[in-house]
Formats: C-alpha cells, structure tokens, sequence
C-alpha cells in the first residue's frame, strides 16, 4: 500500500515537472500589413523567373546590390533557392535572404514548410533576434497565406528541442518573425491552425523521445493525462487490474514480467456527436524482445521509440483539440514495457485476448500485435467506431521492403488507402499499400486460435491484427523505422520525428469528408 502510493506519487512528479517545461516553442509569429521597428535580417520571398528585383521602399543602391549579388550567386527564385545578401548598401538590416518560392500557385504545403526549416537553420546560425519576411512579392492572397503560414510552421517543426535532460541545454531559438503579407493574406488564422498541429507532434516527440526507464506505462499514461485534460480531452487509464480484468491477456501478457504492468490509456476528443474515429497506436514503451531478446546492440538500442504509434495517436488527438476541430476522434494506447524476469512471458505461452481469440506467443519479440490486438477490440467494443486506423512500429519486415521514406498500410477498404495515400502526399508522411492476401493459413496455430508469428513479416503482422477489428473498417498502418532519425532532415531535428500526427490528423479530415 505503502509502496503503491510512492510510486503514484512517482508518477505525479514525473507528469508535473513534465508538464511544467511544455513550453516548447521560444519564438514568436506575428503577420502584419505594416512592419514596426527594425530587424537584424530581412527575407524576401522571391517567386520564380524574377529577373529583376524590386522591394518597394528599397533605395537604388540597395537594388543594385542585391541585384548584382542574385546575377552572381545565379538566383533565380526557383522554389528552396536561398541566396545571403551581408551588409546589403543602404539598409539597416545586416543580412538580406532571398527566398526562393518557385511558382507561388505550385508550391505545396510540404515544400513551403521545408524552406521554413531550412530558412530557421540560417537564422540560428546567426544572432538575430529578430526577422522580417517580406512575402508582398506573392501578390495573390491565397497563394500568399498559404505560403507564409507553411513556412512559419516548417519553422517551429524544425525548433523543436529534446533538452529535459541536459543540466545546461543550449538556449533555444527564441527570434520574433514578422511576417509582412499582402492586404487580405489569411496567414495569421492559417498559421493557428497549423500551431495546433506543431504541438501535437512536439508531444509526439517528447514522449517517443523518452527513455524506456522514463516513458514507462504509467509514467507516459499521467504525461498525456497532465498535457490533454486541460484541452477538454477525456482521459481514462486502464490500470494492471483492470486490463487483467477486462480479459485483456494478450495486452497483459507482454509486461507481466516488468515492474511497469500494462496499461490502456484512452483520449476522447468529442468535437461533434458522429460516430467516432479510433486511433489506435502502439505503446510498447520499450522493446528488449522479452526471451526471444533482441541481442543485437543495434537492434535494442533506439527501442525506447517503440512507443512512437501511441504518441502519434494523442498527438493527433491533441492537435485535433487545439484546432477545436469538429470530429469525434478517440485514441487507444494500450501500454507496455516489453522486459525479461523470473514473471516474463516466455516463447510458447499461450493467452486469451479480450474477443476470447487464444494466441500461441510463437516469439516473445512480436510484442506489438499482442497489445494492439487488445487495443482495436477495446475500441471496437467501448466506442463503436466508424473506421479504425492503428499505426504502429511493428515489423523490421516493413524496414525491409519499404525502407523508411513510406509506412505500410494495409486495408480492404479503397476509401480509407485513397484519403490516406493523399493525406501522405500532402504532409510527406508517405504511405504505400501492402496486400492482405492471399497469404492462407498464415497466422494459423497448431494449439491455440492463432500465432504471433508468420511469413511474409509485415504482413503476418497486418492479417494477425485484421481479425481483431471484425467487421468495423479497419487499416493498419506499419511505421517500423520511421519514428527516429539520427541526424536533422528538413522540418525534423534529430531524434523523434513524431511521425503519423500530421498524417493522421489531415486523414481524419479527408475521411470524414468522404
Ligand atoms: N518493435 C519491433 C519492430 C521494429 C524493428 C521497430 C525495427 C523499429 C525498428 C517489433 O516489436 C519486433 O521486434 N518485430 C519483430 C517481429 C518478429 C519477431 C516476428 C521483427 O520485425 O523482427
Ligand atoms: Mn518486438
Ligand atoms: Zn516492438
């Protein structure tokens, strides 16, 4: 009792003083018709083809050399150009950046946010504090709103820091941007929108970031509790007993030979009465393998971001609230902490999921099927959902065969692979199609009703989760690789990519559209 109330009180702390530093962004976005003050640099979006260039107010020497510089340095304007005009003759700025945005009503979403990124690079290069964007260059308004606001969020993405545990974190940029739109730029309000979505995938990150001894069940369960909650967002978190009770042993069965047993954690954003969508991710919170270990040093190591399914469906969710978006959305984590003991699972052992299915554990290391199986059925029994997507970081078979520029995705339902393939597109959260069949007797057991284990790998792990799901439409979205990168690449810094928030929440909008 006594160790029972430590460790809730444990918990409590970790989830305050993680809540405490939430603040993840230290700059500042403001879009203007008129700028007020002065700026250490300025940037001109430049369109393509500009021969000549000419800012309004700019004197004849300060267009003489910015010109002379984009003839020598060959800038044309073409879409992610940059060209650093130092000490440009007549302004008080001490850099000019030419920023090239190709053709203004071609530029997408994603190029705009990775030439934000790569322009918040330059800029924490240098001390500025602060910066002005001229954008009056793309006179079209709907071009122009469009562009801004995906520039500043491909600044903020890429800003992110995971620092809580360095005793002396470098500071983080903390510039002001005013961005000077045309008349009727509808960035401002375009830019909120996205501000929802950077918050989703910063809490993506910080919990996929989390070591396996930090971000264990419990811990990860009160982090999105402290963060959610706030928003309006139903929280419920299914302990150890209450899973067990349930019947939940297929979700059980992983952590039993932890000290951080399962949990199912749910987040319920009820933005309209519809039938609701259910997320489901992945939350082992770390992978050792469990007796089918992983004993490679590469293979265990970076397992801390097998949680990476889970943070992208309540980053999603919390993206979702902060766009006060009028879905009914609910995510499902259910929670594990994949670990060997005198308890643990061993290969061989045969559990009872929820629906009743019985499952031989053909290797202890194919962890995430046993939990999100118990997921998908508690979303189909609790919420009756109209479609379920679960994500997940699931197989080295999808590793495999698509690397990490796509995720796998599996359904029979055309409608949900075609919102879901232009909802890749439109956030470069790319996905491809893997087939479910004809694979016959794949998952079948020679003791019980089925296996954790088949061959092909990605899909033993689709076809293994589909019967779960029933009737209800159902995809599964494999992201096994895509959760980390070791080094920064375009809107991401390294570490976690909080991937799948910003795919999902365009496909709940998509879908829901359908
Ligand atoms: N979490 C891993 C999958 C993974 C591998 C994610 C590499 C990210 C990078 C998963 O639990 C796993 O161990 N899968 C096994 C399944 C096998 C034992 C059937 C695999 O893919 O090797
Ligand atoms: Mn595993
Ligand atoms: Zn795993």
């Amino acid at each position: 009792m006594k160790l029972m109330r430590w460790f809730a009180a444990a918990v409590a702390l970790t989830a305050m003083s993680f809540s405490a530093s939430a603040e993840y962004l230290h700059t500042k976005m403001n879009f203007t018709e008129r700028l007020s003050g002065s700026a250490e640099t300025l940037v001109v979006l430049v369109p393509a083809d500009t021969e000549e260039l000419a800012v309004r107010g700019w004197s004849r020497d300060t267009t003489r050399h910015v010109n002379r510089a984009m003839q020598v340095g060959e800038f044309t304007g073409a879409a992610k150009q940059e060209l650093v005009v130092i000490a440009p003759a007549g302004l008080s700025e001490q850099r000019v950046v030419l920023v090239g945005v190709g053709a203004p009503n071609e530029l997408t979403r994603v190029t705009a946010e990775e030439i934000g990124a790569s322009l918040a690079n330059h800029v924490n290069a240098t001390k500025a504090e602060t910066i002005h964007i001229d954008s009056r260059l793309v006179a079209d308004a709907t071009a122009n709103a469009r562009i801004v606001a995906a520039m500043a969020h491909g600044i903020d993405l890429r800003n992110y820091r995971f620092d809580r545990f360095k005793s002396e974190p470098a500071a983080r940029p903390a510039q002001t941007f005013e961005w000077l739109v045309v008349g009727d730029s509808d960035a401002a309000s375009q830019y909120a929108e996205f501000s929802g979505i950077a918050h989703g995938v910063f809490l993506a990150r910080e919990l996929t970031n989390l070591p396996g001894s930090s971000g264990y069940p419990a811990a990860f369960a009160e982090i999105v509790r402290a963060e959610l909650e706030p928003l309006g967002i139903e929280i419920t978190i299914l302990g150890p007993e209450q899973v067990r009770e349930l019947g939940m042993g297929s979700l059980y069965g992983v952590s039993q030979g932890s000290q951080h047993k399962a949990h199912l954690l749910v987040a319920h954003w009820r933005g309209s009465d519809e039938q609701p969508i259910a997320l489901v991710g992945k939350g082992n919170t770390f992978d050792t393998g469990g007796y089918n270990l992983k004993t490679a040093a590469a293979s265990i190591l970076a397992m801390q971001t097998d949680k990476a399914g889970a943070a992208a469906v309540v980053g999603a969710v919390k993206a979702l609230a902060l766009q006060n978006a009028p879905l009914n959305v609910v995510a499902v984590a259910p929670l594990s902490h994949n670990m060997i003991s005198g308890e643990a699972q061993l290969p061989g052992d045969v559990v009872t999921a929820g629906d009743g299915t019985t499952i031989e554990v053909g290797n202890t290391d194919a962890e995430g099927r046993l939990i999100l199986a118990d997921g998908i059925w508690y979303a189909r029994e609790h919420f009756n959902p109209r479609v379920i997507a679960d994500i997940a970081t699931l197989t080295g078979a999808k590793v495999g065969a698509l690397g990490t520029a796509y995720s796998a995705i599996f359904s029979e339902h055309d409608s949900i692979i075609n919102t879901l393939r232009v909802a890749g597109e439109n956030t470069n959260e790319l996905v491809w199609q893997l087939p479910l069949g004809p694979y016959p007797g794949i998952v079948n057991s020679r003791i019980a009703d089925r296996i954790n284990t088949g061959s092909p790998g990605a899909q033993a792990g689709a076809i293994f989760l589909q019967h779960f799901a029933g009737d209800t439409p159902w995809v599964h979205i494999d992201m096994a690789g895509n959760a980390l990168i070791q080094s920064p690449q375009g809107i991401h810094p390294e570490g976690a990519t909080g991937y799948g928030v910003r795919l999902l929440t365009e496909w709940v909008k998509l879908y829901s559209a359908e």
